[in-house]
Formats: C-alpha cells, sequence, structure tokens
C-alpha cells in the first residue's frame, strides 16, 4: 500500500475536501459475471478482487474509515450455492489477505452479526480483528450479515437489557449500542450498479450522508472513478437542515 500503490491513483492533492468516513455498497458482482457469460460467483471473485484497488486507493487519498457491504441479512435468500460459494470466498479472502493487511496498518472491524455464519468463517472474522486490532491508518469495517433494521433491533434489545430508563433512550445512547459505537457517520455513501437505494444499509448512520451511485459494476469500479466520486463530494454542500454557510451558493 506505499509506493507502487499510488500507480494509476490520481494525485489526491487536487481533492480538497477528503471525507473522513466512506462506505460502499459493493453491488453489480452478479451483472458483471452475467455480461461476460460467467456464473455469479466469478463475479463475485472480481468483486472480492476489487476491494484491494479500492482499499489501497483510500489509504492513499487520506480516508480513514472505509466501510464495505459485502452479504446482507436479505442474502440470505439467495441459492443456496450462490450463498455458499460467497461465504467461502470471504473466508478464503481473510485468510489470504490478511498478513498484508496487518502490515499495512489496516484495523478490520465486524458490522453484523456472527450468528447463522459457518463456524471456519466466524472463527476467522474473529482472528482477523484481534489481529489487526492495532493498525492504525484506516479503520475498515466489512459489512457482513449485516442488516439496518437488525441492528437497531439488537441495540434496542441490549439497551433494555442493560436496564436503561425512557428517558435515558437518547439518540446518542442509541448511537452507542450499534454495531458502529464510536465511529463517525459515514460522510459518503457510494453505491455502484446504478441502483438508487440503500438496501438496508447503515439506514441509521447515513442521516445526513451524502450519496454518490453510478452506473458501473463494481467489479470496474477503480480507483480513478472513487476519486470522481470524491470530487464530487468535494462539491457538495452540507447543510444539516441549516444553512448554506457563507459563500456557498444561495441556489443549493
Ligand atoms: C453484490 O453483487 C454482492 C452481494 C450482494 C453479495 P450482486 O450479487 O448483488 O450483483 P447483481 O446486483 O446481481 O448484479
Ligand atoms: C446490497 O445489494 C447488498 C450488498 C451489496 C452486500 P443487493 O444486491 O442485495 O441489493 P438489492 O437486492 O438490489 O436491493
Ligand atoms: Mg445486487
Amino acid at each position: 500500500m506505499s509506493g507502487s500503490a499510488a500507480q494509476g491513483v490520481s494525485t489526491p492533492a487536487k481533492l480538497s475536501v477528503i471525507p473522513q468516513h466512506v462506505a460502499i455498497i459493493m453491488d453489480g458482482n452478479g451483472r458483471w459475471a452475467q455480461q461476460r457469460g460467467l456464473p455469479r460467483l466469478a463475479g463475485h471473485r472480481a468483486g472480492t478482487e476489487n476491494v484491494r484497488r479500492i482499499l489501497r486507493a483510500c489509504v492513499e487519498y487520506g480516508v480513514k474509515i472505509l466501510t464495505l457491504y459485502a452479504f446482507s441479512t436479505e442474502n440470505w435468500s439467495r441459492p443456496r450455492e450462490e450463498v455458499e460459494g460467497l461465504l467461502a470466498l470471504l473466508s478464503q479472502v481473510i485468510d489470504r489477505e490478511l498478513d498484508e493487511l496487518r502490515r499495512n496498518g489496516v484495523q478490520l472491524r465486524h458490522l453484523g452479526t456472527l450468528e447463522g455464519l459457518p463456524d471456519n468463517l466466524q472463527r476467522r472474522i474473529r482472528e482477523a480483528i484481534a489481529a489487526t486490532a492495532a493498525g492504525d491508518r484506516i479503520i475498515v469495517n466489512v459489512a457482513l450479515n449485516y442488516g439496518g433494521r437488525r441492528e437497531i433491533v439488537e441495540a434496542v434489545q441490549r439497551m433494555m437489557k442493560d436496564g436503561l430508563t425512557a428517558d435515558q433512550v437518547t439518540e446518542q445512547a442509541l448511537a452507542s449500542y450499534l454495531y458502529t459505537a464510536g465511529l463517525p457517520d459515514p460522510d459518503l455513501i457510494i453505491r455502484t450498479a446504478g441502483e438508487m437505494r440503500l438496501s438496508n444499509f447503515l439506514i441509521w448512520q447515513a442521516a445526513y450522508a451524502e450519496f454518490y451511485s453510478t452506473p458501473t459494476y463494481w467489479p470496474d469500479f477503480g480507483p480513478e472513478e472513487l476519486y470522481q466520486a470524491l470530487v464530487a463530494y468535494g462539491q457538495r454542500v452540507r447543510k444539516f437542515g441549516g444553512l448554506p454557510p457563507s459563500g456557498a451558493s444561495q441556489s443549493q
């Protein structure tokens, strides 16, 4: 991720504002494969390979937190063969990449529930989190077996188990019970493959995120397009319900 990692990445110096937290809905693996007459799993494999490129570029650009939507609680409804293949692939990726992730200062975290995942994948996730806990260059949250509604329900259940009173249930308290506790909300959410929906991704945390959608399928979404997304982000006027900061155009 150092030196040669910058290859093919436009100079970050041109970016005026770098979002601290970028979240990506990595969609379109199936269509990417279909377009090439390949099985869907070949698309998922190409998708996992793309994660490397985008992670390197994020480090290069100075993004501090990257959240990747890898498998949703709704994705269990796909054919068993695809689900099993995809989960096996994710397990292999952790195995293959762990040393490099650790060497490059990546701190891996998991958003979602381990319950229901194959035992070997659960074990690998736990090991990877422990092995990269000291990483201080970038936090990479992998949303795997993740659902935004489930996250909120689990948070409420744990608040009740902890005996919080109604008055203690504040926005801040609830946020501290989410999988993302302690992390800032995403500034920018990117979705590949053209869809204009969140698909149950970070539904609480996305309240004021900027949204960027591109028709490009995830395996083809390279550093150059990430750069375009960051440029677009830099042109947005974030108002959080207030008025635009002085200097920004009144029409925005
Ligand atoms: C995204 O690609 C990966 C997962 C949802 C696991 P898809 O598999 O959803 O690809 P499309 O949307 O069918 O093209
Ligand atoms: C969202 O993509 C989930 C992931 C990228 C992991 P989907 O392909 O599952 O979303 P829908 O079904 O098009 O909404
Ligand atoms: Mg999809």
